[in-house]
């Protein structure tokens, strides 16, 4: 989603200002965006240049480089006193150059904004009766024209950004330049944003990563701080109460290593393909060589929360959400403790009687996710105590929580969540372990027989993963159904377009070919393998395009069952265990509609199946089943969509961190 960054260099015409925007716009890209831009002041009192572009920033860079922008790309580096730069995930108003940001705003002054202004609306119409022109559709340009006219006042710029932002409803972090001011000013309410400081030089940022290293500290800012940064000074903050406040620097470790594709051609693949090392780190310090579950690698604080709870409340989105889901089941059957996962933004708007006296577990790969951190908010007003279980430390989330279980995953890059996701089942399986041992219903027999299934999990991982070729032909064969090269039953009454091309009055897919697309992809699974289905279904959507439905098995003849037909392929989850019959007995109700069943079963599943495309998996244990078998869930997505030639690492619309509402 939307990134900030800006510097304020220690010395005029020392540091290429240009050149450093663009590189840190380049490593929050993975954030998810659809238009790039920087501005810079230019020293000796100069004014305020803008450049943008409406797509990458390897456009924008080459249209600096073009333009002779800042000196970026050769020649002379310009003294520049100032710069921040943006990357917009569209919210309001398409992603063309003029919607991207920095937004201009009379007067010299340029914005950048994450976030959503709720009160745009009443704000534009307000300005404009002052007489204010807009140039473009975003919510944000109000707060570039709101900081201009504070100026204009004869203010300064922390005085006008802190009238700016008084005067806004909804989330923002925002940053801000001006015509003859060697300085940044910024403030954020419910949107992350960090201040950092390397030898003189100041920088702000939505994400410590974009400073790729060239901060030796950085802060975080409170909600509701203002910051000024200016050359040669220290960064000055101001509470939302309008007192001088001092935030606490944290070092930073060396520089996050660039990410690298390391002879892989996407990232999603090779973070598939490093599940079982992820795996490994998730639980590294709560099983040991031998003996049982190491408690104390909880911390004791979390283990009294652990054992005092009445119940166990999990908030996440998306994939980290059908983590939440197959938890559930663990934490009830073994701890005997009411579990319930929640989708983060309905919780926060639920009144939930339930949370005081829960441990409320709030689960995010990045930790920036703004639902999931709202969620966490409110369970805790409510009395919950909470634990946050996140790829990304020094995250607000974990900061948020005061508590948390890291997944050590590594960095994720592809918007297309997967080692995230099996680490973080690998530690929820570790909490709810934990939470049983704490309450004391967890036999010594059941933790040594769980403990050494996830010794084994690494090489259960590899051996899942040994499932790619038999994914990529699955996938084959799902993408051509799915593109139309199905006849239509001539008794469907269904008009063909006669061959012309063009002609009016019918779905343009059904034009020309008496060919028929098929609408989607059913998955189904059971008891914690019904959230796998979720998830796998996910995983094609996001990065196919295709779309899939998830369906608890047993539901299905309760409505998705009117779907099938024999163009409608389905993937069905088959652990071994109790459910393995009935489950059997949902996929023959598909097949006796003439549905094409892929079966991905245990090796240890008896139950008959009669498939013609079954593939098998050595899944451990019923406890570790659902994480061995996902990788070929998300090979099979990886494949469909490449096949389709997708953008597989970026798909359309999504981002990585979404740290919007
Ligand atoms: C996963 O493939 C998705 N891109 C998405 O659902 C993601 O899991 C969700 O946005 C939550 O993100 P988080 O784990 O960083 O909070």
């Amino acid at each position: 989603m939307c990134g900030i960054v800006g510097v304020v260099p220690s010395g005029v015409g020392g540091m290429d200002v240009a050149g450093f925007l663009l590189e840190a716009l380049a490593l929050q890209e993975y954030r998810g965006y659809d238009s790039a831009g920087i501005a810079v002041v230019d020293c000796d009192g100069g004014g305020v240049r803008r450049l943008a572009v409406s797509g990458r920033v390897a456009k924008l860079k080459e249209a600096a480089r073009a333009g002779g922008f800042g000196g970026f790309g050769g020649g002379t580096v310009d003294a520049i006193a100032a710069g921040i730069g943006h990357t917009r995930w569209a919210t309001h108003g398409a992603p063309t150059e003029r919607n991207a940001h920095p937004i201009l705003a009379g007067g010299g002054a340029a914005i950048v904004h994450n976030g959503i202004i709720e009160n745009h609306d009443e704000l534009r119409a307000e300005l404009r009766g002052r007489g204010r022109r807009f140039r473009t559709q975003t919510d944000s340009e109000v707060i570039a024209h709101l900081f201009a006219e504070g100026l204009r006042a004869g203010g300064d710029s922390l005085r006008a950004m802190r009238s700016a932002a008084g005067k806004l409803r909804g989330a923002f972090a925002v940053a801000a330049i001006a015509r003859g001011r060697g300085e940044i000013v910024c403030a954020r309410r419910g949107s992350p944003l960090l201040v950092g400081e390397g030898e003189g030089t100041l920088f702000v940022s939505s994400d410590a990563p974009a400073l790729g290293g060239a901060a030796k500290r950085v802060l975080h800012l409170a909600d509701g701080d203002c910051a000024l940064l200016r050359a040669g000074e220290k960064a000055r903050i101001v509470s939302a109460g309008g007192r001088r406040a001092g935030r606490q620097w944290r070092q930073t470790g060396a520089a996050r290593a660039a990410a690298n594709l390391g002879g892989y051609r996407h990232f999603m693949k090779k973070e598939i393909a490093e599940q079982p090392q992820a795996a490994a780190a998730a639980m590294a310090d709560f099983v040991g060589r031998t003996g049982g579950l190491r408690t104390g690698a909880f911390g004791g604080e979390l283990l009294r929360a652990m054992r005092d709870c009445r119940s166990v409340n999990i908030v996440a989105c998306g994939t980290s959400y059908h983590a939440a889901m197959t938890a559930r089941y663990w934490v009830e059957t073994l701890a005997g403790t009411p579990c319930r996962a929640n989708v983060a933004s309905e919780y926060r708007y639920r009144a939930d009687p339930g949370a005081g006296g829960s441990l409320t577990v709030a689960v995010s790969q990045s930790g920036e996710t703004a639902d999931t951190i709202a969620a966490a908010a409110a369970a805790k007003e409510k009395g919950a105590r909470l634990l946050a279980i996140v790829n990304e430390s020094d995250s607000t989330l974990a900061r948020d929580c005061g508590r948390a279980l890291p997944m050590r995953a590594g960095m994720e890059v592809g918007v297309a969540s997967t080692k995230a996701f099996t680490a973080q089942l690998t530690v929820l399986l570790l909490l709810a372990l934990g939470i049983a041992k704490e309450k004391g219903t967890l036999s010594a027999r059941v933790e040594k027989g769980i403990v050494a299934s996830l010794r084994r999990l690494p090489e259960l991982l590899r051996g899942s993963l040994l499932l790619e070729g038999v994914m990529r032909k699955w996938a084959g064969e799902i993408v051509s159904c799915h593109s139309g090269s199905l006849v239509i039953p001539a008794k469907a009454g269904i008009q063909t377009g006669g061959g012309g091309k063009g002609k009016a009055g019918l779905d343009s897919r059904f034009r020309g070919n008496d060919k028929v697309f098929n609408d989607g992809v059913l998955f189904i699974g059971r008891g914690g393998h019904y959230p796998l289905a979720l998830e796998g279904a996910l995983k094609l959507k996001e990065i196919s395009y295709i779309h899939a439905e998830g369906c608890a098995a047993g539901e299905l003849k309760h409505g998705t069952l009117a779907l099938v037909d024999a163009h409608m392929p389905a993937v069905v989850l088959a652990p071994g265990g109790a459910l393995a019959e009935k489950t059997a007995a949902n996929a023959a109700e598909i097949a006796a509609r003439g549905g094409r069943l892929y079966v991905l079963a245990a090796e240890n599943c008896g139950a008959r199946i009669a498939a013609r495309k079954i593939a098998r998996v050595d899944d451990g244990c019923e406890w570790i089943s659902p994480i061995v078998f996902a990788p070929p869930l998300q090979l099979l997505a990886y494949y469909a969509a490449k096949i389709r030639g997708a953008d597989i690492d970026k798909p359309r619309n999504l981002a990585k961190s979404v740290t919007v509402e």
